[in-house]
């Protein structure tokens, strides 16, 4: 079904007028290096993701300026300005510096949102290390895995991580200090341990940044391919062009805005557009720590004032669900713009905002790979709902055959980008190849098969691999595979994306048995429990199977694709390769 184009009016009628206000005319101007100017690179040289975001606002008149509204999961409420995000962070490097740690080492968080890890993100950032957040629900395998192959030396967590940590700490050599936060608390010490508060106390307000150049690296978050485990994408402080860019065009931030995005830093959205780019904007950011209920999230917008709200669309969906008579029991007047990434969008969800919420969700999209925003829909520009929207500033994306040569438009083919913006990744850590297998032809692949219409606008088709998204989160089939396949009843196992009404897919597993067991809702139950405890909830399948054979290849891969289309009851397909 098509549906109806979201116009939109005339610049000048708008409330606050779109920092993007000319498209062609910005496009044409627009030069990535330029927008160096706007920020202020560290002083005495070299640049710096945490300067930009945090310690220029001081000079800037914005000291006294709210940085973070934080509220816990138990409904305290707690402001920082700019002033305090700049010692917190500023004690946090001392620390670091304190314990020994050097530029570059890799400095991991694995907690809730809690504040004491925005400050440890940019703490690290200003001690001229590598931050990488952990979403903490993640399993002792998912974590674990990531932290081994970052060599983390640091881990910032919390006491309720313990018995994960315990479990995953025989793999981490390189880990040599754990800091225990408990917030608003002193959490008691097991042996090894060292106290945030403790650390704090006794570390100074004044900290002078370690100089950073803009092709260091600052940042790590994992992402997951079809084979092998997940990779960590590396960015730089050059990255926060891109953020500042994105933000101040794509996010479209204004002075006064309370801005609210609702992703954890553990995924790249959480950090790039939960801290760097409307940090880097002088924002004022929500930071909720507990999880979805939409009478709790429509509560939030209505108590801080939310003006510019970036969220996702299994989300949307959940709200949608929860019924149009919800958000008319709140104040939700001071939305002035709403965004989504991470999924596909439903063109549904697109026109359900607008008639309830009075807005429609404005669908962006872009990668861990790719660190900020690449292609979007702005305020001022109609909405083809259903369409992820046109290039960003200074972006080239397109839409190429097998060759790398440029299809037509209306014609599919693999997204693709041309490299060379501040926040594209600069490798998969350790795993140089498989970044150069990344690109075609002088193009970035990004692994996502798409269409560009006639007027430029990009349409998302699907992956062009078997990495699975559950609700916004990309899991990586191998990942889970492996994890099955440690528990001593499974022989072999088979994981798929199932299409899911609400979180787009869900994982689900197929495993084949070893001699002596034998299928039963038992088994079943125990095997999920399994890989939940080994990865978490949001990884592990959420159904399983039992076959007694799974597809493969005569090489001996298991085809995914195969068991999709059973699953689904679609065509087989291409069959020549199966083992009989
Ligand atoms: O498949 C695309 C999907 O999410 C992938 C990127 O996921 P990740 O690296 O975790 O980055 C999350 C930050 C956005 C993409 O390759 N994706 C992202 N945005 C959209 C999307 N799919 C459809 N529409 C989108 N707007």
């Amino acid at each position: 079904m098509d549906y109806e184009i979201i116009d939109k009016p005339p610049v000048d009628e708008f409330a606050v007028r779109p920092n993007l206000d000319n498209y062609v005319a910005q496009r044409a101007a627009f030069n990535y290096p330029d927008v160096i100017k706007e920020l202020d690179g560290l002083p005495g040289g070299g640049l710096n993701i945490a300067y930009e975001a945090i310690d220029r606002h001081l000079v800037h008149g914005r000291a006294d300026k709210l940085c973070w509204i934080w509220e816990g999961k138990d409904g305290r409420v707690e402001n920082y300005t700019y002033a305090d995000a700049s010692r917190m962070s500023n004690q946090f490097a001392n620390v670091l510096v304190k314990l020994g740690v050097a530029k570059g080492d890799r400095v991991f968080c694995f907690m809730d949102r809690v504040p004491e890890l925005y400050a440890a993100v940019f703490g690290t950032l200003k001690a001229g290390c590598v931050t990488g957040p952990l979403f903490s629900a993640f399993g002792p395998d998912a974590a674990g895995d990531r932290m081994a192959d970052a060599g983390a030396r640091v881990l910032v967590t919390t006491p309720d991580q313990r018995a994960k940590l315990t479990a995953m700490r025989p793999n981490l050599p390189a880990l040599q200090h754990v800091i225990m936060v408990e917030h608003g608390k002193e959490p008691a010490l097991e042996a090894g341990e060292l106290s945030w508060n403790a650390l704090i106390k006794d570390a100074s307000e004044v900290f002078e940044i370690v100089r950073t150049e803009p092709e260091d690296p600052a940042v790590m978050h994992y992402t997951s391919g079809t084979t092998g485990k997940s990779k960590g994408a590396v960015h730089v402080h050059q990255a926060v062009l891109g953020h500042y860019a994105t933000g101040k065009y794509v996010l479209d931030f204004h002075e006064d805005d309370i801005y609210w995005c609702t992703a954890d830093p553990g995924w790249v959205t959480g950090t790039s557009y939960g801290m760097f780019a409307p940090h880097t904007n002088g924002m004022t950011s929500v930071i909720y720590e507990g999880g979805f209920s939409a009478n709790k999230w429509y509560e939030t917008i209505q108590k801080y004032k939310v003006t510019v709200w970036y969220t996702a669309p299994t989300a949307i969906r959940l709200l949608m669900k929860a019924g149009d008579e919800v958000p008319r029991k709140y104040d939700l007047s001071t939305l002035r713009y709403i965004m989504s990434v991470g999924e596909p969008l439903n063109p549904e969800a697109v026109v359900w905002s607008n008639r309830v919420l009075g807005l429609p969700f404005h669908d962006n999209w872009w990668q861990t790979e790719t660190g900020s925003i690449m292609i979007a829909n702005y305020p001022w520009m109609p909405i083809r709902p259903g369409s992820m929207g046109r290039p960003m500033l200074g972006i080239e994306p397109g839409i190429i055959d097998d060759d790398g040569n440029l299809k037509p438009p209306g014609e599919e083919g693999d997204l693709a980008v041309r490299p060379g913006w501040p926040s594209m990744f600069r490798t998969y850590w350790h795993n140089d190849d498989m970044y150069q297998s990344k690109f075609r032809n002088g193009w970035y692949i990004t692994g996502d098969r798409g269409r560009m219409d006639a007027d430029g606008y990009f349409w998302f088709v699907g992956r062009a691999d078997d990495v699975i998204n559950t609700a916004g989160h990309l899991v990586g089939p191998f990942e889970v595979e492996s994890a099955m396949l440690e528990h001593p009843a499974v022989a072999e196992a088979g994981v798929i994306g199932k299409p899911d009404p609400v979180a787009m897919e869900i994982v689900k597993a197929f495993v084949t048995l070893k001699d002596g067991y034998e299928p039963s809702d038992k088994l079943r139950g125990e095997l999920m429990q399994f890989a939940r405890k080994k990865l978490g909830p949001g990884v592990a399948p959420r159904e399983i199977d039992f076959l007694m054979v799974l597809p493969k290849t005569r090489s001996g891969k298991i085809m995914r694709r195969l068991l999709k289309a059973r699953e689904l009851g679609l065509p087989e397909g291409d069959t020549s390769t199966l083992e009989e």
